[in-house]
């Protein structure tokens, strides 16, 4: 037995406020079958005006709290591609907020495979003896991010957070992290991006109010790498943990689009029933996608302790990335 951070806390936050694909017909030149059959989303929930990432993040952060009984941990790392502002990172804002006085706080930026990029150094830090204890959130509200005129990425994209607990224990009990395989290809940038705004817009000249300020995507492109990395990196773990695919009980994918998650199913050669979908409830929440379908998956009973559990995701980077745990026994908070 070894040191390992195991999983002890899980909460959920969605804003109240749902969009149907209905309501996106009203104004955009899409439908509710387009966009259920093309990426199987039937609506999606959004922040009220007002409403920033770290309040979606605070709100879940307590939530996890709560469902490890703490109130406290050393650490807080915050997983975003829609930090409250491009300067400071959010992180310390939520940690505050949450009453955490003092510890140290930082955000992580790999957009869709942030939860797992976090995830990881979270883990990293419990192991090597640099904290106890750990918050990590996924959180996002792109609806701030989207383009309402573009319906290639309005339809898909929603709002929420989700995070973990993590605390010091042993390698062999249910949920500690086994293993994490992440990585990642620079070369790739353009498929997922936000031009206008950072340093490389600035240094060519341009000011914060020209360029484009919009979340832009090859989506076809996206679908195709996401599907090859995202089944690379769980053969990969699985190698690493020493488990076949057959037992793996449950998939809990970066919820893109229904069809990416059965295509890596079936990649895998995984029963698709074995992969969980929440996307239909909330749509691609970006960082916020894992540990918001590992809540949902608690509650609705789909995931249970003593489940071997293989995460996957990819996201703008291009970044990816895959783990390994065995389920524990606890209760979204
Ligand atoms: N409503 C109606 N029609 C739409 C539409 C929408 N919201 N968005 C695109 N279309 C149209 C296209 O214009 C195209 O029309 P054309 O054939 O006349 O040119 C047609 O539908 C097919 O478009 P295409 O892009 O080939 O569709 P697709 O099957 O690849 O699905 C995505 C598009 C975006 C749903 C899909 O590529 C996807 O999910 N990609 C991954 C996105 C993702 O998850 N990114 C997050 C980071 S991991």
């Amino acid at each position: 037995m070894t040191r390992a951070a195991v999983l002890s806390g899980l909460g959920g936050f969605v804003p109240p406020r749902v969009v149907t694909n209905d309501e996106l017909a009203r104004r955009l030149d899409t439908s509710d079958t387009w966009i259920r059959t093309r990426t199987g989303i039937a609506q999606r929930h959004v922040i009220a005006p007002g409403t920033t990432t770290s309040d979606l993040a605070a709100e879940a952060g307590r939530r996890a709290l709560k469902s490890s009984g703490t109130d406290d941990v050393d650490l807080v790392v915050v997983a975003t591609t829609t930090p409250d502002r491009i300067c400071p990172a959010t992180a310390p804002t939520v940690a505050t907020r949450m009453g955490l006085v003092d510890v140290p706080a930082f955000d992580v930026a790999a957009v869709c495979s942030g939860f797992l990029y976090a995830l990881h150094t979270a883990a990293a830090a419990v192991v090597a003896q640099l904290a106890d204890s750990v918050l990590v959130i996924g959180a996002e509200s792109f609806s701030t991010l989207l383009d309402p005129e573009d319906r290639t990425t309005s339809v898909i994209f929603g709002d929420g957070a989700g995070a973990v607990v993590l605390r010091a224990g042993e390698s062999d009990e249910p949920g500690a992290v086994r293993d994490v395989r992440l990585g990642s290809d620079g070369s790739l940038a353009d498929l997922i991006t936000v031009r206008g705004g950072g340093a490389e817009h600035r240094s060519h000249g341009h000011t914060a109010s020209d360029g484009d300020p919009y979340f832009r995507m090859m989506g076809k492109e996206v679908f195709r790498t996401a599907v090859q990395r995202m089944s690379e990196s769980s053969r990969s773990v699985l190698a690493r943990t020493g488990w076949e695919v057959a037992d793996v009980d449950r998939l809990v994918a970066h919820q893109a689009n229904t069809r990416i998650i059965q295509a890596v199913a079936e990649q895998l050669g995984l029963p698709p029933e074995r992969a969980l979908v929440n996307i239909d409830r909330v749509g691609n929440t970006s960082a916020a996608s894992i540990p918001l379908a590992l809540a949902d998956g608690t509650v609705d009973g789909a995931l249970g302790p003593g489940h071997r559990v293989l995460l996957t995701a990819f996201g703008g980077g291009a970044t990816w990335g895959a783990a390994t745990l065995v389920w524990p026994d606890l209760t979204a908070g």
